[in-house]
C-alpha cells in the first residue's frame, strides 16, 4: 500500500517521471550491464536492448504501476505484474537481483534528473519501486514453488524437426537429464537458452505448440526471423541429437477446457497458443463453443494448419474462419481474401484471445471493443516485451 506521505509526491512528480522515463531506462541498462556484464550472458536479450523494446516495456510498466497506485493506493495491477512475473521466472530472476536493479535504476534517475531529484522525491519513488518489487517477488516465489523441480533450466535433446507453413519449423525435444518435468497448460511458453556464435548465451521464449501436457516431450514451433539472432541459429544449425536448455513452462494466458464461448483470433506464427489449446481441448473432449479465426499471408504460409484442422474436426462445437492476403483461397474452408473481421464471430459473453503482430492485435481488439466486448474479456499475448502496455 502506498503511504499517505508518498502519494501526493508521486502524484505531483508522475508527469516528469513519465516524460523522463524513456531516457532513464537506457541509462539504467548501460549502468547495470557495465557493472554486471554477466547479465547479458544467458539472461537479457541483446536484440531487445538494441531495438529498444525492453527499455520501453520497463519504462511503461513503472509508469503504469505508479499511476495505478495513485488511483488505487490499496491494490496492485495484477494482470501486468503477472505477465512480468511469468517472464521473470522463465528466466530465473531471483529476489537478490532486485537490489541490483534498484541500485542502477536509481543511479540513472539521479543522473537524469540532477538537482530536481530532492530527497523527498527519491524516497517516494523508492517506496514505489519496492512495492512493485515485493509484489513481483511474491508472485515469482509462488510460481517457482509450483514447479516439479527446483532448477531454472534442464537439458532437452532435439528428436524431431518438421517444417510447417512457409518459414516455420516445429522442434520436438525429449529430456536429456533426469530433472522432473512440470506439466504445462495450453498457452504456456518455455524459455530456450543456447550459446550464439560468439559463445554468449541468448534466451528466447516459445509457446508450446503440441504435446502440452507431456512430461517427456516438449514441442515448439518457431518462425525464422532473418533479422534476428536466435531463430537463424535454431533453424540453420540445430540438428537432431543436439541438446538445448529449456525452462519450466510459464505464462498466464492459459485457455481452459470449458467456460464461456471462446474466440481465438490469431495471425501468422501467433497461432501457436491456439494450436496447443485446440489439441488439448480436443484430447479432453471439450464441448466448449469455440470460434477460431486465423489470418495469414496465404494458405501455404499458415503454420500448424494440419494440426489445427485435425483438432477442430474432433471438437463438436468448434468452427474456423480464415483470411488470406494473397494467393488462391482453399476449398472446403471458410476463407476470405483480405484482413480479418472479427465482428460476426462475437457474442456478448465471448472470451477473446488474441495473438499475432501488434498492428493486427490493435485492429482486432478495436473491433471487439466496438462490438461491445468488455476490455477484461479480451486477452492477448505479445511475442516480445509488452510494448503495447507501455504505449
Ligand atoms: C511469451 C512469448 C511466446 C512466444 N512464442 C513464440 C512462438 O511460439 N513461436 C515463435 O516463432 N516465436 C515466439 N515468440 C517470439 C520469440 O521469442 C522471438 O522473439 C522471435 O522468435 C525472434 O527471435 P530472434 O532471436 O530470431 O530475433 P531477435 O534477435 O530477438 O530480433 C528480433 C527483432 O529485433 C530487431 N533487431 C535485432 N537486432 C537488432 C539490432 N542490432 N538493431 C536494431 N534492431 C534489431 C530485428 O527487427 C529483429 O527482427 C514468443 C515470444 C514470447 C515473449
Ligand atoms: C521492480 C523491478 C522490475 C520491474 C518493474 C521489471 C519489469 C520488467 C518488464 C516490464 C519486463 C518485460 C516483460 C514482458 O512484457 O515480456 C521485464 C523483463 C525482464 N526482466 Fe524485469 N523487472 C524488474 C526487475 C528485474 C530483475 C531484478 C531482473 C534480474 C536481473 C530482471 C530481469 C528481466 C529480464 C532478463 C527480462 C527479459 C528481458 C529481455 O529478454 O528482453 N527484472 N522486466
Amino acid at each position: 500500500m502506498l503511504s499517505t506521505q508518498s502519494r501526493p509526491v508521486i502524484e505531483a512528480t508522475l508527469p516528469i517521471i513519465a516524460e523522463r522515463i524513456s531516457s532513464i531506462t537506457p541509462k539504467f541498462y548501460q549502468r547495470m550491464f557495465a557493472a554486471r556484464p554477466e547479465l547479458l550472458d544467458g539472461m537479457f536479450s541483446r536484440s531487445n536492448q538494441k531495438n529498444g523494446t525492453q527499455q520501453q516495456a520497463l519504462a511503461g510498466s513503472i509508469a503504469v504501476f505508479a499511476t495505478y497506485l495513485v488511483n488505487n493506493p490499496e491494490t496492485t495491477p495484477e494482470t501486468m505484474l503477472s505477465r512480468i512475473a511469468h517472464k521473470h521466472t522463465s528466466l530465473g530472476v531471483v529476489e537478490e537481483q532486485y537490489g541490483i536493479v534498484y541500485e542502477h535504476l536509481f543511479a540513472a534517475i539521479a543522473e537524469d534528473l540532477g538537482d530536481a531529484l530532492t530527497p523527498e522525491i527519491a524516497e517516494a519513488w523508492t517506496e514505489v519501486y519496492w512495492l512493485m518489487a515485493q509484489a513481483l517477488i511474491k508472485i515469482e516465489k509462488g510460481l517457482y514453488a509450483r514447479q516439479a523441480n527446483a532448477t531454472i533450466y534442464s537439458n532437452w535433446k532435439l528428436v524431431e524437426r518438421t517444417a510447417t507453413g512457409a518459414d516455420s519449423v516445429s522442434f520436438s525435444f525429449e529430456p536429456a537429464d533426469d530433472t522432473a518435468a512440470t506439466i504445462a497448460k495450453p498457452g504456456q511458453f518455455v524459455s530456450m537458452r543456447m550459446p550464439m556464435a560468439d559463445g554468449i548465451r541468448q534466451v528466447r521464449q516459445f509457446t508450446l505448440s503440441n504435446d502440452v501436457e507431456s512430461t517427456t516431450r516438449r514441442t515448439v514451433t518457431v518462425k525464422l526471423d532473418v533479422d534476428g539472432e536466435f531463430t537463424p541459429v535454431l533453424h540453420n544449425s540445430l540438428k537432431v541429437g543436439d541438446v538445448v536448455e529449456l525452462s519450466n513452462p510459464y505464462g498466464d494466458l492459459v485457455i481452459d477446457t470449458e467456460g464461456a464461448p471462446l474466440v481465438i483470433a490469431t495471425a501468422g506464427i501467433g497461432c501457436t497458443p491456439s494450436a496447443a489449446a485446440l489439441q488439448t481441448l480436443a484430447a479432453a473432449g471439450s464441448t466448449r463453443e469455440i470460434t477460431v479465426l486465423h489470418a495469414d499471408q496465404e494458405f501455404a504460409s499458415w503454420p500448424l494448419r494440419e494440426q489445427m484442422l485435425e483438432s477442430l474436426g474432433q471438437l463438436p462445437n468448434a468452427k474456423i474462419r480464415t483470411w488470406f492476403e494473397r494467393g488462391e483461397l482453399p476449398e472446403g474452408l471458410d476463407a476470405k481474401a483480405g484482413y480479418m473481421d472479427l465482428t460476426d464471430s462475437l457474442t456478448a459473453d465471448s472470451q477473446v484471445y488474441l495473438c499475432g503482430p501488434l498492428p493486427f492485435m490493435h485492429a482486432v481488439r478495436s473491433q471487439a471493443l466496438a462490438a461491445g466486448i468488455p476490455a477484461e474479456h479480451i486477452h492477448y499475448e505479445v511475442f516480445g516485451p509488452d510494448v503495447w502496455l507501455a504505449a
